[in-house]
Order: structure tokens, then sequence, then C-alpha cells
């Protein structure tokens, strides 16, 4: 079975997330979204409440699935044998990072990382910017899916 994963925060998932979710979909026999769980940084949104938008939204494909790990991205890819990673790449700045990462996990494991450029409707979109805009009141519902902005306002509205 070709079985990729494509890992993140996704606090919250965006359209640009989606965009690179719903294009993996048809290139693999399965496809695992992977929430990072970082104990060290607080998000937004819980490890759960994250699974569950991105749930949500995948439901339409039927080859994705969503689930969360902690410790090495490669390490979770040798015990559920997936042998492909995918990032997409907005722009040039985010492809330093990425290639190091990408060379780093091939030295560890063999998984190899396949790079998919964002679609240019989707290059500027970054969870973390959704957040400040729209904590300051900023219009983002073109950036997100619908359920997905109305928890984020809910979500900046509690905290405030
Ligand atoms: O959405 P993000 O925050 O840009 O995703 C980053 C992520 C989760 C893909 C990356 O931080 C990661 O793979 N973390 C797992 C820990 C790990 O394997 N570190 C070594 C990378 S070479």
């Amino acid at each position: 079975m070709r079985r990729a994963v494509c890992p993140g925060s996704f606090d919250p998932v965006t359209n640009g997330h989606l965009d690179i979710i719903g294009r993996t979909a048809p290139l693999f026999d399965e496809v695992v979204v992977a929430v990072l769980i970082n104990k060290s940084k607080k998000g937004l949104f819980s490890v759960e409440e994250r699974m569950d938008m991105l749930a949500e939204q995948a439901a339409t494909y039927p080859n994705v699935r969503v689930d969360s790990f902690h410790g090495l991205l490669v390490d979770y890819c040798r015990t559920h044998e997936i042998r492909a990673i995918v990032k997409g790449i907005r722009a040039v700045s985010d492809f330093d990072y990425e290639l190091q990462m990408a060379q780093m996990n091939h030295q560890l494991s063999g998984v190899d990382t396949l790079f998919m450029p964002t679609s240019p409707e989707f290059s500027f979109i970054a969870s973390s910017l959704v957040k400040e805009v729209a904590t300051y009141g900023g219009d983002v519902a073109h950036l997100l899916p619908e359920p997905v902005h109305r928890r984020l306002l809910e979500r900046i509205a509690e905290r405030a």
C-alpha cells in the first residue's frame, strides 16, 4: 500500500492545508494527516480539537484519515509503514528549512519528502497569521473552511 503523511501543527487547519491534502489524496492509497503533539507549545486549539476540524474537512476523501503523533516524525512513519512525507511549499522562504528537515529525515530513516507547491491563491496563508489577523478583528473568513472560521472566532472571543 502506498501511504503518505501530511504532518503539521494545524492550529487550525486552513484552506492552504486543505489544498495540499486534497491534491495528495489521489496520489496515494492512503494519506494520514498527522497532528504534532507539542507539549512545549500550547496552541489556540487542543490537539483533539484540531483533529476534529481536520476530520470534518477531510471526510470528503475516503482515503484520508487523521491521527496525532509525538516525538520524531520518522519514528511515526516507521511504525505506520509510511514511505513518503508530503509538505506544502508556499514560497522560496519555506524551502531552506524544509530541505534541511527532508534531508535529515531521509538520512535518519530513508523516508522521502515530496514537496508540493501550494496553489498560488493560498501561498500567503499561515495559521499563525490567520490567528493574528482574526484576533485584531480582520476578516479571515475566506482563508478557512466555514466551521473552522466559526470556531476560531468563538475561541478568540472566549480568550478576550
Ligand atoms: O505545521 P508545522 O508546525 O510547520 O509542522 C512542523 C512539523 C510538525 C512537520 C515538524 O515540526 C515535525 O516534523 N516535527 C516532529 C519532530 C521531528 O521529527 N523533528 C525533526 C525534524 S528533521
